[in-house]
């Protein structure tokens, strides 16, 4: 994967972000620039927005004070000028975006999700407690993530009944590990995503809420109470012509036959959590989601509102989801992720924090769900560098601080 590392320099420290990327990328996402014109890396190179950065970026930032993070933002919105940011690349400004909110904190000594917390607190007038959060582990891919034949992109369980972190962890591992033998036994694939779930070929999405089940069966915990799960649908990539294509069964369905459909989920699984249950486009089919399950299930929008402030008011004011995914490539900017997030804050959506596909080892996105006491984050399964990076992160903020969890 080709991704953009940016560093800042600020008198003798420096400090420097990657900017992730997405596979299954909603409509409404900031742009990410590629050098598609060029052979190397099969057309995925970043020589230009790289060169933007160190030619024109970097002239325009030299001397500009580190500690005023939205005056450097608002000039990156600037220098791009467009409303999708296609001129320079999301990818390209947000990785100047974040290395200098680190270099700012690390010139300040402060821990990263302490700058967040205060940008957040001083945007919203008043205090945000910073919050560990419940981590979604994605244990079963499918869709975009993965080459089987599984319709929905991701099953993930929330260690709901954890009292700490570090419980919610191993309780986690230990139903992830389970899978994998149950798996196994099956003589079903146990190779992972892009995510670290298992990505096997099953007949239905019920069988894998089902495999999932018997995985937390293995352990002394119990589900709906301990543990609960939670689906990111990511409808929009078998939405078309007015139809919802379950290819894996082999059923096409209308906007409200597939709302009753995740309802029948949600009624004999404890799902707490749907996203994108619906087409970003679909906002008859949202409107119907959200009147059936949206008073016991978190709808959580992600393609549907793109971290966007704009997005989100409008669909605020049309009643839809109840819940944001922040990813903040998917707008470009820090202060603009904080915008979209004090929207949320306002008006009782609840924000989590979210990884993505194409991840790399940069932790930031755990600093930035702690900081701004979002209480949920979803960055993966416990496997594979990228992901486990994150609740490393969360791991070390938790020991050396006492903020309350979930
Ligand atoms: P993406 O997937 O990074 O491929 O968009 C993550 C998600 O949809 O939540
Ligand atoms: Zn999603």
């Amino acid at each position: 994967m080709i991704v953009i590392e940016t560093e800042v320099f600020v008198k003798d420290i420096s400090a420097s972000a990657i900017c992730p990327s997405g596979a299954s990328t909603g409509t409404y996402e900031a742009f990410e620039k590629r050098d598609i014109n060029n052979k190397k890396y099969l057309g995925k190179s970043v020589l230009k927005p790289v060169e933007f950065i160190n030619k024109v970026i970097s002239n325009k930032l030299k001397n500009f004070n580190v500690h005023q993070q939205e005056k450097i933002d608002n000039l990156l919105i600037r220098l791009d000028g467009t409303k999708q940011k296609k001129r320079v690349g999301a990818n390209a400004i947000l990785s100047v975006s974040i290395a200098s909110a680190k270099a700012s904190s690390k010139s300040e000594n402060l821990d990263l999700h302490n700058y967040f917390n205060i940008l957040l607190s001083n945007k919203m007038g008043k205090t945000i407690d910073q919050v560990i959060p419940i981590p979604m582990l994605n244990i079963l891919n499918g869709g975009e993530h993965a080459d089987n034949n599984i319709d929905i992109q991701e099953f993930m369980i929330i260690p709901k009944g954890a009292v700490n972190f570090s419980q919610a962890m191993q309780w986690s591992s230990e139903i992830y590990w389970n899978l994998k033998s149950i798996l196994k036994e099956k003589g079903l694939s146990t190779a992972v995503g892009d995510e670290g779930g298992f990505a096997p070929n099953l007949n239905t999405n019920r069988e894998a809420l089902e495999l999932i089940a018997r995985a937390v069966d293995k352990t002394d915990l119990k589900l709906g109470s301990d543990i609960c799960i939670s689906l990111d649908c990511a409808a929009s990539e078998f939405y078309e012509n007015g139809t919802y294509h379950l290819k894996g069964e082999d059923r096409e369905l209308t906007s409200s036959e597939f709302a009753e459909y995740l309802e029948g989920l949600a009624n004999d699984f404890p799902i707490m959590s749907i996203e994108d249950g619906m087409d970003e486009n679909d906002l008859e089919g949202w409107k119907v989601l959200t009147k059936q399950i949206g008073g016991k299930c978190q709808l959580v929008g992600d393609d549907l509102f793109a971290t966007n402030p704009e997005v989100l008011k409008k669909g605020i004011s049309d009643e839809i989801a109840n819940s944001v995914l922040i990813k903040y490539n998917q707008i470009g900017t820090i202060s603009e992720t904080l915008e979209t997030i004090s929207i949320a804050l306002n008006n009782d959506y609840q924000n989590i924090i979210s990884h993505r596909s194409g991840e790399t080892e940069d932790s930031s996105i755990s600093d930035l769900a702690v900081g701004t006491g979002a209480g949920q984050i979803k960055t993966g399964a416990p496997c594979r560098s990228e992901r486990v990076a994150k609740y490393n992160r969360l791991y070390w903020i938790d020991k050396k601080n006492s903020f309350s969890y979930g």
